[in-house]
């Protein structure tokens, strides 16, 4: 007799992504996104707004997740939501849905940790792509976090480096606002990077001692050349813009690998994978592949979807949490500094 299937709704409201998912096993059947224009105009995420938005995006999300993988509410086995880490305001949202929804069809909860989530999301079935094999190394960078992680099992994580200052995809955004660019702007810095020469100019690396990052040096250092450069062209900006942007992004991309090299090296692990929202950058794509070869690495990369932010991979962290009967009561709430 076949095993029953196991349908697990997921949540994210972290951030300023409102999502949906439905996951049947460990196969996705919808992962709906609302993003939040809103925050273009202030130029980074205004918790306040982003709580109300995903109190006003929240049950459509999930309606349209439902009718998109063709799932009614009763056959859903558990619900899975993002506690933490975020913004407070963001995570009660999803927080509070779940708690009633969950009251109301009497089935289980699963209280995630975003964080698991983004290296769980290698997991999630694709055709034609391999699974890492545990013990591996994941660099896990977004808006948020830059960390890598020693991963022994699915829920078995540690945090071995960590940035002490902006995280990669605030080295990315707060560049991109020095160019000019709207919030946020890492998918501009990449997308202008691509026409232009990234040996052009060359900005200040941080010197840290074991698997930790430092991005606050280089940010600052982007910043200075700008403001020196200006002085003697007003149009040094639009007149050098691709190679600028070519230039710092692999600054941050160089950062980045010298830690991973060194951690793959030190652990004698080479199955590596990437994750969070960063790793949609194609210069980074691009240089694990290229590191891969020399290093003769395995190395993983999700689906551009399973990369920023999204309720597939809180589903699928879910799913595991589900099989060990890992569930949360009425009592929980969110926790914005939930640790790995
Ligand atoms: O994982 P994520 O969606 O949200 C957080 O948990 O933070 O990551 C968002 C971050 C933003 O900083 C955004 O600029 C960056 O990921 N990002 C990129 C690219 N796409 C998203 N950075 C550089 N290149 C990209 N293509
Ligand atoms: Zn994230």
């Amino acid at each position: 007799m076949s095993q029953k299937d196991t349908i697990i709704l997921g949540i994210e409201s972290s951030c300023d992504d409102t999502s949906a998912a439905i996951l049947k096993n460990e196969t996705i059947l919808s992962n709906i996104i609302a993003t939040q224009d809103v925050h273009k105009l202030y130029g980074g995420v205004v918790p306040e707004l982003a709580s109300r938005a995903h109190q006003q995006n929240i049950v459509p999300v999930v309606d349209q997740a439902l009718k998109s993988a063709g799932i009614s509410f009763k056959e859903i086995d558990a619900i899975a939501f993002t506690r933490g880490p975020g913004l407070l305001g963001s995570l009660v949202v999803g927080t509070s849905f779940s708690k009633a929804f969950s009251l109301a069809l009497d089935i289980p909860m699963l209280d995630v940790n975003h964080m698991h989530g983004h290296v769980l999301a290698h997991f999630i079935d694709e055709e034609g792509k391999d699974k890492p094999e545990f013990p591996f190394l994941c660099l896990t960078v977004s808006g948020g976090h830059t960390q890598i992680v020693l991963v022994k099992d699915y829920l078995e994580m540690e945090v071995v480096g960590t940035t002490i200052d902006d995280a990669a995809g605030e080295a990315f955004d707060k560049t991109a606002k020095i160019l000019g660019f709207p919030y946020p702007g890492g998918p501009l810095i990449d997308k202008y990077a691509k026409e232009g020469d990234s040996s052009k100019f060359v900005f200040s690396k941080p010197n840290m001692d074991g698997y930790d990052f430092s991005f606050s040096g280089f940010k600052t250092s982007v910043l200075y050349f700008i403001q020196k450069q200006e002085k003697l062209n007003s149009d040094f900006i639009k007149d050098n813009l691709a190679d600028l942007c070519a230039s710092i992004q692999k600054s941050i991309i160089d950062i980045l690998f010298v830690k991973l090299i060194k951690a793959s090296n030190d652990f004698g692990i080479k199955q590596i994978a990437i994750a969070g929202g960063v790793s949609a950058n194609s210069g980074l794509r691009t240089e694990l592949n290229r590191i891969g070869v020399l290093k003769k690495w395995k190395t993983f990369i999700p689906k551009f979807e399973f990369c920023t932010d999204n309720a597939a991979m809180i589903a699928i962290t879910g799913k595991y949490m589900y099989d060990k009967k890992m569930f949360a009561d009425q009592t929980i709430s969110a926790s914005s500094r939930m640790k790995i």
